[in-house]
């Protein structure tokens, strides 16, 4: 079966040879997981906000690099106010700037701030919106290109609740600048659907938590290839911190609080932290804890080294573009 090519601009715009992004992932986007996304030919982010410290990101960042063997990757700044200091931005950004990282995925909220300090070092900033209206504010502040994101992401999918579907095709009329698409895509038939609706690429979060390089407990991947696109609710709705996660126990008993009204951060955050989903990724035990992971479970049937995955992806791709030929009349 073959593979195509594709010259996109986002291919173009990370230098790479597929238009898939592999975002950032709390907790997993290491340099094992980021290494092996770029050396399959797609871009990664090595997630800061999973490093304890500076001395950590630093050296996470050189194992990586180590890793690709000098090809160029990504570090993803995750700005949730709640959760990421204007302090801490400023100093991920330093040590960004100093290790010579070309390009940045921000998330969380609007980078403007940051943006003349990341130019000025020659770095490309990519910003991951749940929403087109916020893409296209970014647009206006100057950002190099954006991610759109549905509602059947793993993670953070905004308040709107708007579909990825729809938003491929609404971002082509309403951006100039490149966009990638993502929240459940997890086939190569869907990324050529997102390039023919005018994205420049996708951007992908679940369909890789079974790849090899992932440095999670067997247990968490089996329960990964297991879960199916049903198996994902979505919580803190009440505090207006939406999350697509794993229904486990923990959804259950954030539902049942939020239900009787008394959803806040005192109540919410204890059964939500990181911390308890670190220690799933760990354990094993997903019982527990909140695990980002959102409808393209419909496509994590198997563990398999992430270049297998890509291969896959691309394959289909394949496939999808020979079908749309058959299936032209003139
Ligand atoms: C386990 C997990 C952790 C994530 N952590 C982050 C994060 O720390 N920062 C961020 O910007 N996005 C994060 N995301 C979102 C992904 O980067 C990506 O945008 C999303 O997964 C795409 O949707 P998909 O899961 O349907 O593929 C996370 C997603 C998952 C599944």
């Amino acid at each position: 079966m073959s593979q195509p090519q594709f010259n996109t601009a986002i291919t173009r715009l990370f230098g790479i040879k597929v238009p898939i992004l592999a975002g950032g992932l709390q907790w997993l986007a290491d340099a094992d997981y980021v290494a092996a996304a770029v050396n399959a030919g797609a871009m990664g982010f090595i997630t800061a906000a999973s490093l304890p410290d500076d001395a950590a990101l630093r050296a996470e960042i050189r194992k990586c690099r180590e890793k690709t063997g000098g090809k160029p990757f990504g570090v993803n700044i995750s700005m949730l106010p709640k959760l990421a200091s204007h302090e801490r931005v400023d100093q991920i950004i330093d040590i960004v700037i100093d290790e010579g990282i070309p390009f940045v995925e921000t998330s969380g909220r609007a980078p403007t701030e940051y943006l003349p300090r990341l130019h000025g070092a020659g770095i490309k900033v990519m910003h991951k919106v749940p929403a087109v209206r916020y893409a296209i504010s970014a647009q206006k502040a100057g950002v190099d290109a954006v991610a759109i994101v549905g509602y059947e992401c793993g993670g953070h999918p905004g308040m709107e609740l708007m579909s990825t579907f729809v938003q491929a095709a609404t971002a082509a009329r309403s951006l100039a600048i490149p966009y990638v698409v993502g929240g459940g895509v997890g086939t190569g038939e869907q990324i050529v659907a997102a390039l023919a609706m005018g994205a420049a690429g996708v951007i992908i979060g679940t369909r890789f938590l079974v790849a090899e390089e992932l440095n999670a407990h067997p247990d968490y991947k089996r329960r990964v290839v297991e879960a199916r696109e049903g198996d994902t609710v979505m919580v803190m709705q009440s505090i207006r911190n939406t999350v697509r996660v794993l229904a486990n126990d923990t959804t259950r008993e954030v539902a049942a609080i939020e239900a009787r009204g008394e959803g806040s951060l005192e109540t919410l955050l204890p059964l939500m932290s990181g911390k308890i989903g670190k220690e799933a990724y760990r354990t094993g035990d997903t019982t527990r804890g909140a695990l980002a992971m959102g409808h393209a479970l419909a496509f994590t049937n198997e563990v398999k080294p992430f270049a297998a995955i890509i291969a896959q992806l691309m394959e289909e791709a394949g496939a999808a573009l020979a079908r749309l030929e058959r299936l032209k009349v003139g």
